[in-house]
């Protein structure tokens, strides 16, 4: 069933890509909204992108409630240490990490896929859910296939958000 919506939902964000001449902003605000709406427990989707020269991660697009965390820094919470490990980050539980940056008292689980250009991990989605364990591999190679789509989409361009 879930497998059904993935596939959906993918082909959805493939034609919404390349039929609309949207901004990279745009792009990513929409499959934000799109992904959120589409999956219960997606409570918060969001892309953040690395600045190499000063280490750190800037969110430039969500869904879901507003964060301070817009600015992580490389090691830091789940996302700093994707921007790291180049790999993504599962987390069923997040009382049970060490390194977690909360954004809301409510999140207890989280995943984290990186967005690679040319090899290069350039930045990361970001999923919350206000469930726990609800994520499985089913989910990573999800949102490694919308990221291969971004980044096919909008190639060097992403370097400019
Ligand atoms: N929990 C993340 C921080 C970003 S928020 O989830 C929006 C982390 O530990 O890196």
């Amino acid at each position: 069933m879930k497998n059904q919506s993935f596939n959906s939902i993918l082909q959805d964000i493939s034609t919404h890509l390349s039929q609309t001449k949207n901004s990279v902003q745009e792009g990513l605000q929409w499959i934000c909204d799109t992904l959120k709406i589409s999956f219960s427990a997606y409570q918060w989707v969001g892309f953040y992108f690395a600045e190499p020269s000063s280490q750190t991660l800037h969110l430039k697009a969500y869904a879901g409630a507003p964060t301070d965390h817009t600015t992580i820094p490389f090691g830091k919470g789940i996302c700093g240490q994707v921007a790291l490990s180049n790999v993504p980050f599962l987390v069923p539980d997040v009382t049970l990490q060490d390194n977690y940056i909360a954004c809301s008292v409510d999140v207890r689980s989280e995943i984290v896929v990186p967005l690679f250009l040319n090899g290069k991990n350039i930045g990361q989605i970001d999923i919350d859910s206000h469930y726990s364990d609800p994520f499985s591999n089913e989910d990573t190679e999800f949102l490694e296939a919308i990221c291969k789509l971004i980044a096919d989409t909008y190639g060097n361009t992403l370097l400019e958000i």
